[in-house]
């Protein structure tokens, strides 16, 4: 049986994922943010430490976005975006694929967002984080790729979850479904299927891409 690590598994597309991925038949660890907290590398550390099965799948959901203009942003802010976005995603998978290329087979999925690729004002530190993010998939699928270890990213647009809550009114999501083509914003679920299928073994040949799951609003 694989075994998959979603971190971010709480709530929102992570717990999509994690539900998809029971469904899917793995092992799933969905550690809270007791068990694994990825602003500090201490916690990442000793939660791979007390690991028990070698990890096949994992998926680097977790993400904070504080909006802020130019003049707002602090550099704690940033930091601690660049953390919890890039870094511990970084880590966790510079820890697990090493096992993943022993045993020829890994699949990494990091969920980015549209911010990576297009622009929305105070977005600054997460449209960074987020884009670094894409980056570092391509990067790491060209070295992973010989040893059937694929990395992906992706990219939703706007998904009824917490974060688009706190981030956006209800009059803002109302304007927002005009502009998205599919006239309405996304379901965690369709973030989670997407995923599902790029950590299968039926993806065999599709690495290092930034899939966009946004109902066609980056296409206008
Ligand atoms: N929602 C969207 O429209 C949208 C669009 C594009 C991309 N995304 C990306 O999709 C991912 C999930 O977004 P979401 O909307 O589902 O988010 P969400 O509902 O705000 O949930 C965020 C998740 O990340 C976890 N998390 C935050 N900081 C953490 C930390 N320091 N250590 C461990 N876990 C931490 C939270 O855990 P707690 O419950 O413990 O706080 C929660 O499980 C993020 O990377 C986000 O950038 C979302």
């Amino acid at each position: 049986m694989r075994t998959a690590l979603v971190t971010g598994a709480s709530r929102g597309i992570g717990a999509a994922i994690v539900a998809q991925f029971r469904n899917d038949g793995y092992r799933v660890l969905a550690p809270t943010r007791a068990e694994l907290d990825l602003t500090y590398n201490s916690s990442i550390d000793s939660y791979l430490s007390r690991l028990k099965h070698p990890v096949d799948i994992l998926v680097n959901d977790a993400g904070i976005n504080r909006v802020a203009a130019l003049e707002a942003m602090t550099l704690e802010d940033v930091e601690e975006t660049f953390q919890i976005n890039l870094l511990a995603a970084f880590r966790l998978t510079q820890e697990l694929a090493p096992v993943m290329r022993l045993n020829n087979f890994g699949r990494v999925v990091n969920i980015s967002s549209i911010w990576s690729v297009v622009s929305h004002l105070g977005r600054t530190s997460y449209a960074m984080s987020k884009s670094a993010l894409n980056a570092m998939t391509r990067s790491l699928a060209v070295e992973l790729a010989p040893d059937n270890v694929l990395i992906n990213a992706v990219a939703p647009g706007y998904v009824m979850t917490d974060l688009t809550r706190e981030n956006n009114t209800a009059v803002d999501i109302e304007k927002i479904c005009r502009m998205i083509p599919a006239n309405r914003l996304a379901e965690p679920n369709e973030i989670a299927f997407v995923v599902s299928f790029l950590c299968s073994e039926q993806n065999s040949y599709l690495t290092g891409q930034t899939v966009i799951v946004d109902g066609g609003y980056t296409c206008l």
